[in-house]
């Protein structure tokens, strides 16, 4: 079988890098989609060094974009086999405060962003028979959360999104899953004020923030080929912050 290529958006993100990390070691060649972050590059080249791992720009939100990259991936490296959508911003407001432009923003790229680039990327899995595409949701697309009704909203589509394209390409060979972290070691919760996110901490089962391998390890989980029998799940790694059955 050849090396499986796969593609991370918000691949120099925290959590977007923990997982290309995480499945190069496990022998993939990772393309790191992302915009063009220059402060973050140098780091991030040294964190996957000696790794098959390669960075695109992309801005997620860019539809002709999206099919460009994933054409410009299946001709430099091969076929497209794993997609994992990491992408994701906050602007943390309460909705009655919050402008146009900050639900717009999340909305395009959380949740358009996976459009984008599914609508791109599943032809070709499915006519090859092989595909395995992990959404990165949220707990708080679970719960709602305070001052992220944007976010959310955003979070809670992409299982609804999952769950019906699961359905279109399960005949297919092609997986469609989501993992919803919880609060993680990252910049995007390293932004929530001190006090807040001191409260979140204190009710998280396992008394800490999550680290970002911990979510990495369960894509890989739902990327692997082995997986073939999950589809349209969702897997919590929350600490236990939200259960559910
Ligand atoms: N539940 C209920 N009430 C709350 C509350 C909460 N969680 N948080 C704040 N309030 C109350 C406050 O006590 C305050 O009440 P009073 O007016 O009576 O004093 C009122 O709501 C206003 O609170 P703030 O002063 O905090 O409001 P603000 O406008 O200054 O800030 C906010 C609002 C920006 C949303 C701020 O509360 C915040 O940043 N919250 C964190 C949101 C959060 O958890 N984001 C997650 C980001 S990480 C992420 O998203 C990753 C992931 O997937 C898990």
């Amino acid at each position: 079988m050849s090396k499986r290529i796969a593609a991370v958006s918000g691949g120099l993100g925290g959590l977007g890098t923990a997982i290309c990390l995480h499945l190069a070691r496990a022998g993939r060649t990772v393309i790191a989609l992302d915009l063009p972050r220059p402060e973050r590059l140098d780091a991030f080249r040294r964190e996957t060094a000696g790794l098959d791992v390669h960075v695109m720009p992309l801005d997620v939100t860019d539809f002709a974009a999206c099919g460009e990259a994933v054409r410009a991936i299946e001709a430099a490296h091969g076929a497209l086999d794993i997609l994992v959508n990491a992408a994701g911003i906050t602007r943390d407001v309460t909705l009655r405060k919050m402008e146009p432009a900050q639900w717009d923003a999340v909305l395009e790229v959380n949740l358009g962003g996976v459009f984008n680039l599914c609508r791109h990327a599943v032809e070709g899995m499915a006519a090859r028979g092989f595909g395995r595409i992990v959404n990165i949701s949220s707990v708080n697309g679970q719960t709602g959360q305070f001052g992220q009704t944007n976010y959310a909203a955003a979070k809670a589509g992409m299982h609804g999104f999952t769950m019906a394209l699961a359905r279109e390409v399960a005949r297919k060979g092609v997986t469609v899953n989501s993992v919803s972290p919880g609060y993680c070691e990252t910049a995007m919760v390293a932004a929530i004020p001190d006090a807040v996110r001191a409260k979140i901490v204190e009710q998280v089962p396992v008394g800490r923030l999550g680290r970002p391998e911990e979510i990495a390890r369960a894509v890989a989980f739902l990327a692997d080929d082995d997986a073939g029998f999950i589809t349209g799940a969702n897997l919590p790694v929350n600490g236990g912050l939200f259960m559910s059955f």
